[in-house]
């Protein structure tokens, strides 16, 4: 594996490998586990060369979150991908990245008022600044995101849309542990009570989508139900529980079609954000 740490090293090496080869491209912020490891896995099925890029993006920390605990641990990423035949470790610095006087911000309309965008101020810009700058620094044909972050790649897509790049989105599940806890480089900060407590959320979140295919259209009960659910078996702090279009993240009152289930919940100091998108039959084309 090539490991390049400079924003003209990279630009070189893609400008050649994108003339003839099929460049596919997994970005991350480091700290890599088992979801990581299924993007570049789906990467390589679908690409001859495959980019990882870790870089902790700062435009992407809202002003009270704090980018210096984010956890590191590059030896551990780098095994992870030699383990996995990554081709192409991307690994700039921030100064190198956002140079001194940088002043260019992308924004996708419309993704700060639902879901995380509308709390965390800043973020959904954030992500859009650095996977375009990474996507013109890359050059791939292809990039892959997890569903877990459902908002993101929804608002990916349409700014790969609205700018016609040249860039295939392409989605991978979510990964979860056995009781169904989304995989996320935030699990570590869970103590053992926390840890598993955070169960929940995919069980509140499968009560939910057991709601809606059983009838019920009614978002708001759904979001009691899920709500109930959280609180009457942890002590969790609910920051949303939003019901959503899946398409275009707008918030539902009644469910007339295929609905996102998001939420984020505070165990303790840690925020952890999960989703599921349900497709009731009676809505689903025949
Ligand atoms: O999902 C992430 O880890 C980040 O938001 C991303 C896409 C790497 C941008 O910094």
């Amino acid at each position: 594996m090539e490991i390049i740490t400079t924003v003209k090293n990279m630009q070189t090496l893609s400008g050649k490998l994108h003339k003839n080869r099929y460049i596919g491209f997994v970005p991350t912020m480091g700290f890599l586990h088992r979801g990581h490891l299924s993007l570049v896995d789906r990467a390589r099925s679908m690409s001859d060369i495959v980019v990882v890029s870790i870089f902790v993006n700062p435009k992407q920390f809202g002003p009270s979150e704090d980018i210096k605990t984010y956890p590191r641990d590059f030896e551990h990423d780098r095994r992870l991908l030699e383990e996995v035949e990554c081709d192409i470790l991307f690994y700039p610095d921030v100064g190198d990245f956002y140079p001194q006087g940088y002043s260019t911000n992308v924004e996708v309309e419309g993704f700060d008022t639902t879901l995380c965008g509308a709390r965390r101020h800043g973020h959904m810009r954030g992500v859009a600044t650095v996977c375009m700058k990474l996507f013109n620094i890359v050059r791939p044909q292809l990039a892959v995101f997890g569903e877990k972050d459902y908002q993101q790649v929804i608002m990916i897509k349409k700014m790969v849309s609205d700018t016609n790049l040249d860039i295939e989105i392409v989605t991978s599940p979510t990964v979860r542990e056995d009781d169904g806890l989304a995989v996320s480089s935030r699990n570590i900060y869970l103590n053992n009570r926390e840890r598993k407590d955070a169960a929940v959320l995919y069980q509140a979140l499968l009560f939910g989508k057991k709601l809606i295919e059983e009838g019920e259209n009614d978002a708001y009960k759904v979001v009691k139900a899920i709500q109930n659910m959280i609180e009457k078996k942890t002590t969790a702090r609910i920051e949303y529980i939003e019901v959503v279009d899946s398409q275009n993240l707008k918030l539902v009152e009644r469910i007339e079609g295929p609905v996102l289930l998001a939420l984020a919940v505070y165990f303790g100091r840690t925020r952890l954000i999960d989703s599921i998108v349900v497709i009731p039959e009676r809505f689903q084309r025949r």
